[in-house]
């Protein structure tokens, strides 16, 4: 492994439809820089965030299909980032609760988003924790577990999370000097905050944003629906042929968020030359449309078969679990989650299989002295024992005949039991659900 390497991870909530701000302030900067050498990027979908504010099935399952859409179309390239969905990756959650084991009530009082329903609470005369759930109050510490679980180095956020990233640190920091045994079991994140990037204004000139309504739609609708919320940004009443304010004018801000440098220069001396608002909004939406309208057409084509953008996800989410299985088992490890000494040293070796992310067959001597194997998969769960016998080395050939071999064909028995059998001798029964795990974890030894 190079020590060059730096792991940028951000998350987007799936709780809405992505505008035109989203993607100019985080998606086409997030994809620009994931393409910069010694970058790793993690991109996810945070969609167990997104259960925090919002409570309607059908608007999570569209947001996940529409986000991941949205980035796939605006050109994330799935092999060379880990693009995942949170909720695929059952490790974080799990983390979650080790951070909030470790993590003060006192800190998280202090979290702005819980501050500000108590203060609007205190306001109304209402209960001080009115509406406020634990999901919101924790809110934090889940932030943290996406962050710790792939010890990334660099969080490029907008300025709201700025504390959430602190939060972080601090709650790492505890974990480390309580669990880390001088070493740090977490790296300590930083914050990304990137000024250069365009942070647009809405149709109103405040900034854009669902919370105020004032947003230009990015793919959905198509060009009408961008058309029409563009004719909609508000300008003052200077006529064509007047000079405007360019510099103090919206739609220049938009357009340069969507052109060159060069570009712009021109449109504000239009401006400033008279160039009428109408005119002016023509050309904007020309700007806009020549660098998402090609990624409309893929955007289309991925919400029409969600069943790629899932096979998209669910290689991701395995990507992601190659990092995240082994090092929650060096975890669980650390805080005393072990599995009891054994004589025959099968926990020890499948502890030591899944922090490689492996699976492995371990061989041992029974309490009667025969030999047996038992196969671990790569989360370290136990799948299967072996019958007992004499020869170990004649197990040791049975077992081994298994890997690669397709178990698929082989029949249960009455009571839903498959024999793994070869050469006329038996290796180990196998529950038939359990079947397609077992020649998983045969393939990945
Ligand atoms: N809380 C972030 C937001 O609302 C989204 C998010 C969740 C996130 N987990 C994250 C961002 C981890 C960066 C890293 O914008």
């Amino acid at each position: 492994m190079t020590t060059t390497t730096t792991r940028v991870l951000t998350g987007i909530t799936t709780s809405g439809t992505p505008h035109l701000g989203n993607y100019a302030g985080a998606i086409r900067p997030a994809i620009q820089s994931s393409t910069q050498p010694g970058v790793d990027a993690f991109f996810f979908l945070a969609d167990y965030h997104a259960l925090i504010k919002c409570d309607d099935p059908a608007r999570i399952a569209r947001s996940r299909l529409e986000i991941a859409a949205t980035w796939l179309a605006a050109g994330l390239d799935p092999d060379h980032v880990t693009f995942y969905r949170q909720s695929d990756v059952p490790e974080i959650p799990e983390l979650c609760w080790m951070l909030a084991c470790v993590t003060a009530k006192g800190l998280m009082n202090r979290a702005h988003a819980y501050k500000a329903s108590v203060d609007a609470n205190t306001a109304n005369a209402v209960d001080p924790d009115d509406g406020v759930t634990m999901g919101l109050f924790s809110y934090p510490v889940l932030m943290a577990a996406d962050i710790l679980m792939f010890n990334a180095h660099r969080v490029p956020v907008g300025r709201d999370q700025i504390q959430h990233l602190e939060m972080t640190r601090d709650i790492a920091q505890r974990f480390n000097h309580l669990y880390g045994g001088g070493e740090a079991l977490f790296a300590l994140p930083e914050v990304q905050i990137d000024d250069e990037v365009a942070t647009l204004p809405g149709l109103d000139g405040r900034k854009m944003s669902k919370s105020y309504n004032n947003t230009i739609p990015l793919f959905e609708g198509g060009p009408k629906a961008l058309r029409a919320a563009v004719s909609r940004i508000v300008t003052d009443s200077r006529q064509p042929g007047e000079p405007k304010d360019a510099e103090g004018s919206h739609l220049l801000t938009l357009y340069r968020a969507f052109a060159s440098a060069d570009e712009s220069a021109a449109f504000r001396a239009a401006l400033e030359e008279g160039l009428g608002w109408g005119e002016a909004k023509q050309a904007l939406c020309e700007r806009i449309e020549a660098q998402i309208g090609p990624m409309r057409a893929q955007y289309a084509d991925l919400m029409a078969h969600p069943g790629r953008i899932e096979d998209i996800l669910q290689a991701g989410a395995a990507k992601a679990r190659r990092i995240a299985v082994p090092f929650m088992a060096r975890l669980r490890e650390a805080v005393g989650l072990r599995a009891p000494a054994r004589a025959d040293g099968a926990a020890r070796a499948a502890a030591d299989a899944a922090r490689a992310g492996r699976a492995r067959i371990v061989s041992f001597r029974d309490e009667d002295g025969r030999f047996r194997q038992r196969l671990f998969g790569v989360d370290g769960a136990e799948l299967l024992l072996s019958e007992p016998f004499d020869d170990p080395k004649a197990l040791n050939a049975l077992g081994r005949g298994f890997a690669g071999r397709d178990l698929s064909a082989l029949a249960a028995d009455g009571h839903g039991m498959v024999r793994l059998e070869a050469d006329g001798l038996c290796w180990a029964h196998v529950p038939a659900e359990r079947l397609d795990a077992v020649q998983a974890a045969l393939a990945a030894i």
